[in-house]
């Protein structure tokens, strides 16, 4: 008989009991209580496994199955007592399927072990996770082309340096981060496709002498199929520092876009209202209503990235195959899912909620010589003057209109013959901002008409 005061799993070689510094170090329950239903679905596919091949008995897969469904709705329930002397859920939902079900239970763990089991259930939340990120993603994109199509046309300042370059529409804006979350959706989507194989059967790591059948296990989980090396199989995070690497660049999107959003509804650009319920006041000046949402997206980059950093270094290093260190991979992950989900449900509400301020838009890229490219293209097309002469002479209107205090069409025409005699009337046609979008009609240019065939085009990828 083993010491009661010995782990109940591994007691036969143990006379004492682990320290309790031992034990605060050693448990991964408190965190990894969250895989509870993939530990469960994973240990049911397993059981059944077992049965088909003849392993255990249908009638002891049959009350591991029951069991383990009693198991989750206690769990589920909130009624589950978790013990931090039985380290993490793996060992948690089987002593519990033990108080249940009685001796069949000591039969689930046959040709398998915690190595391949934990990175089944990770592999399990991790592919949910990456499938709640691409529902998050088609709808903060859904929302943006909802912007993109009512301000196709509207006229806003377009900036490098974040100085006034050239006006662009408000639809072409919106498509821009359009195309960005699309490509953080299939970068969702290829990690998808290559994580989807399941560790199960690997046992403990060079698999295992009973007559399994991973193709059955594989396919009850929703993978594809087994993976091709049991070294590997319980080894491998690759998969989840991939979820983290596409959740940083994700998030670097979404804290680019707050960033945006921040300086765009700043008293000085009034370029959007964000809606009081994505806004926050002041608790001493009343006259605020600060950007919150968009801040705590724009900081979340921080931890996400973070996340992905740490498990790259926890990963560094370690020899084949399983390492405890290991187990160091969940919170990280964890935190970095519920933020990210969190950041894109949070954009989506502010980005759905939002108001351009149109006539603020234009009047700001009226401003700032906005026109001046447009100015120079007309000379280089009308005149046949070589760009680089159209620059100068440009550059020169510019300098004029600055020192005059007005905008480039209200400089008059002999003014502009004095440093260029060939300019015409026609000039003006070209010098308006809604002039100089329209006639942006290079594919992916800023045109309304270009922007609105983008809108029509992802609409259609998006069906
Ligand atoms: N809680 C462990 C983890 O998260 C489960 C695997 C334990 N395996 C072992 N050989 N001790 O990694």
């Amino acid at each position: 008989m083993s010491d009661t005061s010995s782990n109940q799993m591994w007691g036969g070689r143990f006379a004492a009991g682990p320290d309790a510094i031992m034990e605060a170090i050693n448990a991964s329950i408190g965190y990894d209580q969250r895989m509870a239903a993939q530990d469960i679905a994973g240990s049911r596919a397993h059981a059944a496994m077992l049965a088909a091949t003849g392993i255990i008995s249908d009638s002891d897969a049959e009350a591991i199955r029951e069991g383990l469904l009693t198991v989750l709705s206690e769990i589920e329930g909130g009624k589950f007592e978790f013990s931090t002397a039985l380290e993490d859920i793996h060992m948690n939902v089987e002593a519990r399927l033990k108080e249940i079900i009685g001796e069949p239970a000591g039969r689930l763990h046959t040709g398998r072990s915690r190595n391949d089991q934990v990175a089944t259930d990770f592999r399990l939340w991790v592919r949910d996770q990456l499938d709640a990120a691409e529902t998050g993603l088609l709808a903060l994109i859904d929302a943006l082309l909802s912007q993109a199509e009512a301000g196709a046309d509207w006229v806003m300042p377009g900036f490098t340096h974040l100085q006034t370059a050239q006006p662009v529409t408000w639809g072409h804006h919106m498509m821009a981060y359009v195309e960005m979350f699309g490509r953080d959706l299939s970068r969702v989507r290829d990690a998808r496709a290559r994580m989807n194989e399941s560790p199960l059967g690997a046992a403990a790591l060079a698999g295992t002498g009973f007559p399994i059948d991973r193709e059955m296990t594989a396919e009850a989980l929703g993978f594809d199929r087994p993976m091709a090396n049991s070294l590997d199989a319980v080894s491998a995070r690759d998969f989840a520092i991939e979820f983290l690497s596409v959740a940083s660049i994700s998030a670097m999107h979404l804290s680019r876009f707050a960033e945006e959003l921040v300086i765009w509804s700043s008293a000085q650009f009034r370029f959007v209202t964000l809606s009081d319920r994505f806004s926050t006041g002041s608790s001493i000046m009343p006259q605020k209503k600060n950007p919150d949402a968009a801040e705590l997206i724009r900081a979340k980059i921080g931890r996400i990235f973070g996340a992905n950093v740490a498990l790259m270094m926890v990963m560094k290093g370690l020899p084949l195959a399983y390492s405890k260190d290991m187990q160091e991979d969940k919170e990280q992950v964890f935190d970095a899912a519920d933020n990210w989900m969190l950041a894109l449900a949070a954009m989506e509400g502010m980005v759905r909620d939002m108001t351009g301020n149109r006539d603020q838009l234009e009047a700001a890229a009226s401003s700032g010589f906005s026109t001046a490219t447009d100015l120079a293209d007309w000379l280089v097309r009308e005149t046949g003057l070589p760009f680089r002469d159209a620059h100068h002479v440009t550059g020169a209107l510019v300098a004029l209109a600055e020192k005059k205090g007005c905008d480039l069409p209200d400089l008059s025409l002999e003014e502009m013959q004095a440093e260029n005699a060939a300019i015409t009337e026609g000039i003006f046609d070209v010098l308006t901002v809604q002039k100089s979008v329209a006639s942006r009609m290079s594919y992916g240019g800023t045109a309304p008409a270009r922007v609105r065939e983008q809108v029509a085009r992802w609409k259609e990828v998006l069906g």
